[in-house]
């Protein structure tokens, strides 16, 4: 028998089906897989809560796909192969098997259609650490049943809020909606000597630049302190800090927090608890922040 649940959603006192946590992980550095770290013990903490409270399934934005044009993809692969990791032995990943989750898919497909999205399945698509990465961490014993979906590569924060929100009702379901990118994640501001000479990513022999405390204390702010549509509206508009740019010198590992913020800032949301419960800095200037917003 599955260990994943299958029974009927639990409903709480008011007769409203409960709503499942949603994580922003930020997932830094290939070597955020191979290293121990707080980081690293908050995903696990995750995912046995998860396991606990009987998830059907992980749904994932993750930062490193993304679809050219108007497009939307989402991985439809029976059986995908992992892109190798740089700077990690290949026995921390090679063996664990990942379980795409099919049906899924194919109702994420069938809600974002729904929703306007030009969205195909996509059954080549090979799973890379953004995601992979996050999910052994979580979940060292198994790969539960998991949907990814794609970026969009014109990286519209509203575009990639509404996917959050179009997918935000598979939480009644008991589904684990996560975004995995990065708070602050610059590479071409990183400090990358004491990984390439010492394979160390966690030397910092000078103390992070202030753009990179700015602005990560920026994400703090929104994620703990703004909830419901307030958190949807101040988390598209971090993309306007004045520090962004510094910040995230591209794109792609902030429209996860779009995610996150699509999938967990509905008017029912408002007064969700949010924490900041883990944050590990690498290559000096790069914050891996760990964010839950919601509760079990
Ligand atoms: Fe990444």
């Amino acid at each position: 028998m599955s260990k994943y649940n299958t029974a009927p959603i639990q409903q709480s006192e008011a007769n409203t089906p409960a709503l499942t946590p949603v994580h922003f992980f930020s997932h830094g550095s290939t070597m955020m897989l191979g290293e121990e770290s707080t980081s690293a013990d908050y995903w696990k903490q995750c995912g046995d809560e998860a396991l606990k409270c009987g998830i059907k399934g992980v749904i994932m934005m993750g930062a490193h796909w993304d679809c050219i044009g108007d497009q939307i993809q989402v991985a439809t692969n029976p059986n995908p192969g992992k892109s190798p990791v740089a700077y990690v032995h290949p026995s921390k990943y090679i063996d664990y098997k990942l379980v795409p989750d099919l049906e899924t898919s194919q109702r994420c497909i069938d809600l974002l259609a729904e929703a306007g999205y030009n969205v195909t399945g996509n059954p080549t698509f090979d799973w890379i650490h953004d995601t992979y990465l996050i999910l052994i961490r979580m979940f060292p014993n198994g790969c539960p049943p998991t949907t990814l979906i794609s970026m969009n590569a014109r990286y519209d924060p509203h575009y990639h809020m509404k996917v959050g929100s179009t997918l935000r009702g598979l939480r009644k379901e008991n589904y684990l909606l996560i975004g995995t990118g990065g708070a602050v994640h610059n590479l071409y501001r990183n400090r990358w000597a004491p990984m390439l000479r010492f394979r160390d990513t966690f030397a910092q022999d000078s103390p992070p630049e202030s753009w990179a405390l700015e602005f990560r204390q920026a994400v703090e702010d929104v994620l703990t302190k703004t909830s419901g549509p307030q958190l949807r509206r101040a988390m598209t508009r971090l993309m306007k800090h004045p520090e962004y740019r510094d910040a995230h010198a591209t794109d792609d590992h902030f429209m996860a927090a779009m995610f996150v913020a699509g999938a967990a800032g509905d008017f029912e949301d408002v007064g969700a608890p949010a924490v900041l419960a883990a944050e590990t800095w690498e290559l000096t200037n790069m914050c891996n922040s760990q964010f839950t917003v919601g509760s079990w």
